[in-house]
């Protein structure tokens, strides 16, 4: 990404009446810190429930895909570090199921971590890191007559808004074969106190994570905003599952992009995110729209996060 894409992103969005910054934006390496920071929060319950089904479920997860003494490549978008699979790897692999661990991700730097932890644990497993673009990539694997199981974890579908969602859903079919799965992880609807909580902790460990976008601002285009003068505001409404993170302006103030000028109001909002939390019906509804059946929700003990199974219909 260029510092023009990245400018013209945030001028496009601060020029709108109803302000608003891509939550793309969140991650250069402070906010990816300061991710890892959100991961390890009580509060923040969706990595433990990640885990959870992982270790408790992954047998029965490849139960359902597993045909006769097939081979199959387990393919993960935008893999990171590869500690959360391992453990569905180490089961798959124990199961005999596994032919390769393909993780693709836009960072080959992450992509070298990934391959040392799992070997860590698997060393004889095939590992296949891919960097780039996984659309891309997915379409170079057609080719392959292997079937796949594609991983899509922690939850990041919540983050696109609908049609986003949709348009990600149908991309990834079309890089597919017929006989492929794909397992997909949803955070699902609960008490809404227990998910505002996770976007609200006290230690304000995700107020910095939202107002990074305003600190990368004074990095990357040379602002000079004062981001003491801004707040973070979460919101979860518990109809449609969305919660919202805003930023606000707590007074009257300007600040210049190159030679633009943005005024804020006192009180004004940005929206930067929404995290979509999602019911079981949500997830089949979604899926349905695409053309794709689920198969099997896989749920943690607590039923605030399935791991959905689904395939082609
Ligand atoms: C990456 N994504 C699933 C996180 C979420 O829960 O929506 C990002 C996040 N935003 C605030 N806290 C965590």
């Amino acid at each position: 990404m260029t510092t023009t894409v990245f400018k013209e992103d945030i001028l496009e969005g601060l020029r709108k009446d109803q302000k608003t910054l891509p939550s793309k934006y969140f991650y250069d390496e402070v906010g990816d810190r300061i991710f890892q920071e959100i991961m390890a929060m009580p509060s923040y319950y969706l990595p433990g429930c990640e885990r959870e089904i992982l270790r408790d479920k992954s047998a029965d997860i490849f139960e359902k895909i597993k045909e006769g003494n097939e081979k199959i490549d387990v393919v993960e978008l935008g893999a990171g570090d590869g500690t959360k699979t391992v453990e569905l790897l180490r089961i798959g692999d124990s199961l005999n199921a596994i032919e390769n661990y393909i993780p693709l991700d836009i960072s080959p730097n992450i992509l070298e971590v990934n391959e040392k932890n799992v070997k860590n644990v698997i060393p004889h497993l095939s590992v296949k890191p891919i960097a780039g673009d996984f659309f891309k990539t997915l379409k170079e694997f057609n080719k392959d007559e292997r079937r796949k199981l594609v991983l899509f974890m922690g939850g990041n579908i919540g983050n696109f808004p609908h049609e986003k969602a949709v348009t990600f859903l149908q991309l990834l079919k079309d890089s597919l074969n017929t006989k492929d799965y794909i397992l997909i992880a949803f955070d699902l609807k609960k008490n809404p106190k227990t998910i505002l909580k996770a976007y609200n902790d006290d230690k304000g460990i995700t107020k910095r994570f939202n107002l990074n976008i305003l600190h990368r601002m004074n990095r990357e285009l040379g602002c000079d905003i004062n981001v003491d003068n801004f707040d973070h505001y979460p919101h979860y409404d518990p109809i449609s599952g969305r919660t919202y993170s805003y930023i606000v302006s707590l007074k009257n103030q300007s600040f210049k992009i190159e030679d633009e000028e943005i005024h804020f109001d006192k009180n004004e909002v940005i929206h930067t995110e929404i995290s979509k939390k999602y019911s079981l019906s949500d997830v089949e509804e979604l899926m349905d729209e695409v053309g794709f059946d689920t198969v099997q929700h896989f749920l943690d003990e607590k039923k605030f996060y399935t791991l959905s199974l689904v395939k082609f219909r």
